[in-house]
């Protein structure tokens, strides 16, 4: 497994609609596996392709202890809106208020090419839409509002 460079604005390939996956073959896996490892290395705990230079619809997840590994998401299902503090790793220095679905059902492929559902609330649900997003080529800065902060208090919220 590989340490992989988080991309940060302005780079173009966070700007990228990713392209879906065909199939999850040996690449997907290194890739999926290389993407939990610099997630953990990194302190976040969600991760997309693009953030770290791979335009492919792939994401992954690390929250208490579960991992998760998707690819081409799509939420089907969604109820509710809860707003949060949120951050992201590829754009440093940023933290702001987001309203997101409380909950969402989405579908994908897992690591082992098969087709998924899973339904999550709050804070989970809130990654799957932000990580989502990155496959739209989509920011956190992209949505109205937002306020800086000193440090990193928040690192555990990076997504
Ligand atoms: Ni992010």
């Amino acid at each position: 497994m590989a340490i992989m460079n988080i991309r940060t604005i302005p780079d173009e390939i966070l700007r990228k609609v990713c392209e879906p996956v065909k199939e999850i073959g040996r690449q997907e896996k290194k890739l999926f596996d290389d993407m939990v490892e610099t997630m953990i290395q990194k302190g976040g705990v969600g991760l997309a392709a693009s953030q770290v230079g791979e335009s492919c619809q792939i994401f992954v997840v690390g929250l208490e202890n579960e991992f998760y590994k998707i690819a081409n998401p799509k939420i089907v299902e969604f109820f509710g809106t809860e707003v949060m503090q949120e951050g992201c790793l590829s754009v440093p220095e940023v933290v702001r208020d987001m309203e997101r679905f409380y909950g969402v059902i989405i579908k994908g492929l897992n690591e082992n090419g098969e087709q998924v559902e899973m339904k999550a609330t709050g804070f989970l649900a809130r990654i799957f839409q932000h990580e989502i997003d990155h496959l739209n080529g989509k920011l956190i800065i992209d949505y109205s509002s937002q306020f800086f902060r000193p440090g990193n208090e928040n690192e555990e919220r990076l997504l």
